[in-house]
């Protein structure tokens, strides 16, 4: 009878931990058994009003049912444990594989990435990337340039004329000499109306044969309209050797072209006049019988220009352009109004 009693309590006891799914219940299945009033401590409870041989036996049997309780419990526990640590982990998993948040990320400019690309062209034929200063002093912008005092283009409608740091020498100190005063005039400063300076800057420093392009940036107090800016990038070229033509000039500028457009375009070279170039010309560039647009200046490098670099004209000739890089990127793209390079606006922005 009693035997049957433990042996239904431990299946009855084994089916129950097994199907809890919690530990709170566990607890609860746990002092069914074994709390105060538990059916097994029930069981002990009773065993003093047995023969000593009845308890023995039967108290043998209970302890055995309790020890098989309390271990089916811990191990139930242990389970429950696991398994609430799985799902905490499944909870914090990061899933490597979900999109991210996107990050707004910006990208170049129109115009530097037709700098580049244009860079790109030109070093592909030899040509080193040099870069100059954007203040210069009156004497590169203008002086060394063989542009006389006089030229309309150092006016103040065209310049951007900084205030000069450098002080003339205090006439009660110490009376400047015509030579201090002609070397602080030349020192005067400016914002570069163009990146021709460059040209002389390089020439002082490095012996023919030589074959750079200066792109940067320039300025010029004008009217802005659709094709002018007070600020717009130019691309200097210059080349100079023992034996340089003006049709190595159409040479290069047309194969430089066919590579930037990459379509058929139309070219036109009209006589102009540059100081600093002699003959000089005017490159227009049209897309598709469209309108003539003025692109750049150009032409054989003046020997004034040559002197004033340190070079003995009689000894190098060259060809030397400035083209807009605004015009050609806006050529390029068919963009109508210059302006809209820098006004910052990303509906603008976000085309390229
Ligand atoms: C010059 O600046 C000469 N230094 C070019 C040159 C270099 C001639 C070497 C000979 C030898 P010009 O002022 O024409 O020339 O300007 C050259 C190009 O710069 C123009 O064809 C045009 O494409 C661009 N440009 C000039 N002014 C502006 C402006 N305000 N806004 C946008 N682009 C301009």
């Amino acid at each position: 009878m009693v035997k049957i009693d433990l042996k239904n309590l431990k299946v009855e006891a084994r089916k129950e931990i097994k199907k809890t799914d919690n530990l709170k219940d566990l607890d609860e299945i746990f002092k069914k058994y074994l709390g105060k009033k538990g059916e097994i401590t029930r069981i002990f409870n009773s065993l003093k009003k047995l023969s000593p041989k009845e308890r023995k036996k039967l108290g043998e049997g209970a302890n055995l049912v309790k020890r098989e309780v309390e271990e089916m419990t811990k191990e139930r526990a242990k389970e429950l444990q696991e398994e609430l640590r799985k799902q905490k982990i499944e909870k914090e998993k990061i899933d490597v594989t979900r999109p991210g948040k996107k990050l707004e990320i910006g990208h170049l400019h129109p115009l530097t990435l037709v700098q580049r690309e244009v860079e790109e062209i030109f070093q592909s034929m030899g040509f080193s990337v040099i870069i100059g200063p954007e203040i210069e002093t009156e004497w590169y912008n203008f002086d060394a340039l063989n542009i006389p005092k006089d030229h309309p283009a150092r006016d103040m409608w065209d310049t951007f004329w900084l205030r000069n740091n450098q002080k003339i020498p205090n006439p009660k100190s110490q009376i400047p000499n015509k030579s201090q005063i002609l070397n602080f005039k030349s020192q005067k400063l400016l914002l570069r109306t163009h990146t021709s300076p460059v040209q002389v800057r390089y020439m002082e420093k490095h012996q023919p044969p030589l074959r750079i392009i200066v792109p940067g940036r320039c300025f010029r107090h004008e009217a802005t309209d659709a094709s002018h800016e007070i600020q717009f990038y130019q691309l200097e070229g210059l080349v100079v050797d023992k034996d340089i033509s003006a049709a190595n000039f159409k040479a290069i500028i047309e194969e430089f072209l066919k590579r930037f457009f990459k379509t058929d375009i139309e070219i036109r070279l009209r006589p102009s006049f540059f100081p600093f170039t002699e003959p000089s010309f005017e490159i227009d560039i049209r897309r598709k019988k469209g309108k003539w647009v003025e692109t750049m200046g150009a032409g054989m490098v003046h020997p004034k220009v040559f002197e004033a670099a340190g070079l003995n004209p009689k000894n190098w000739q060259g060809f030397a352009f400035g083209a807009g890089l605004d015009r050609l990127a806006m050529l390029k793209y068919k963009i109508n109004d210059i302006r809209l390079f820098y006004q910052g606006d990303l509906r603008f922005l976000k085309q390229f």
